[in-house]
């Protein structure tokens, strides 16, 4: 066994008379908890693992107009947040910044620790790890159902072609749509490019799921099944940010609410909070406008 020079211990007096202190003891007395502060403020950035997403100050422009507005937030691993807001309060513009279709005009996006940028290496690292559903399916129309869901596995992730069908067949099982694999997206319904679409992004196991408006185009009827499957991906361990206004939805699966008013993230909190007792008055009218009170 070694002795260990302990700073504290050297300052002593008495020093030269002092009992030698083993590793052992010495191990116990750092590990005592007088001795260390693991506080979390004190941790922060150092022990702690990164958030999934993390938005410093992003502003976004387009041209003279201000589409986002100095927004900062956090979401830890495995948290689902949903985004509401009106139409044109940037809540897209918001998801496309974070997964890299937008670059920001200020402020800096980062996906588990990594500074989005304009560079390849980066955008791989998103691609790898952030699934999207858009507002608008945005299925590849030449492909069918089943080359839909294969090939950004093949591109992004570089799966072989055997596993990367197998995995498009167990998720278009799970979106119920292996009845529909030869069909092409113009061929389906809302609901159904929909679900292909939730498939898609599933299929590439992403840490980050991002899902815009996941019903808007859909008829109510589908709305219940799609909601019910994205409420599926809420419960594993995903990080998910939905763009949604489903009330059920945020009930079952919301951690928290951000509402964002002209750019600006107006509001956070947990969706009982935001839906019941907003600060704010443009929460509170919007949430009455949108009838999301029960
Ligand atoms: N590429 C672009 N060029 C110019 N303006 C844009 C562009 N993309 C978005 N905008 C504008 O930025 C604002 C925010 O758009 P965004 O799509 O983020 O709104 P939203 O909250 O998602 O609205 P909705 O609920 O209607 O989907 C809008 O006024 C929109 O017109
Ligand atoms: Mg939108």
């Amino acid at each position: 066994m070694e002795l260990i020079a302990l700073p504290f211990r050297s300052r002593s007096a008495d020093f030269e008379h002092a009992p030698p202190v083993w590793e052992d003891d010495a191990l116990a007395i750092v590990d005592a908890p007088e001795f260390l502060d693991t506080s979390r403020e004190n941790l922060e950035g150092v022990h702690e693992p990164p958030p999934a997403i993390e938005c410093r100050n992003v502003t976004k422009w387009f041209g003279e107009f201000r589409a986002l507005d100095d927004v900062s937030f956090r979401v830890d691993h495995g948290e689902v947040v949903v985004i509401i807001g009106r139409s044109g309060s940037g809540k897209s513009t918001m998801l496309r910044c974070i997964n890299g279709l937008e670059m920001p005009s200020g402020g800096e996006v980062l996906v588990d620790g990594v500074r989005l940028a304009n560079d390849q290496y980066v955008l791989r690292h998103l691609r790898e790890r952030v699934g999207m559903v858009f507002q608008s399916f945005n299925l590849f129309p030449q492909y069918t159902v089943e080359a839909n869901v294969v090939l950004a596995q093949r591109i992004v992730l570089g799966r072989g072609p055997q596993e990367a069908a197998a995995i498009a067949l167990q998720t278009l099982e799970r979106v119920d749509m292996l009845r529909h694999l030869r069909k092409y997206p113009a061929n389906l319904s809302g609901g159904e490019q929909q679900r292909v679409a939730i498939a898609r992004a599933l299929a590439m196991n992403p840490e980050v799921v991002l899902l815009d408006e996941p019903t808007a185009s859909v008829d109510p009827e589908l709305t219940k099944g799609i909601m019910e499957l994205v409420r599926d991906i809420a419960d594993g361990d995903m990080t998910v940010v939905a763009v949604t206004h489903e009330m059920g939805f945020m009930r079952a699966a919301a951690d928290r609410v951000f509402f964002f008013e002209d750019g600006r993230l107006l509001e956070r909190g947990s969706v009982d909070r935001i839906l019941n007792a907003p600060d704010h008055p443009s929460t509170r009218r919007f949430i009455s406008d949108a009838r999301l009170l029960e």
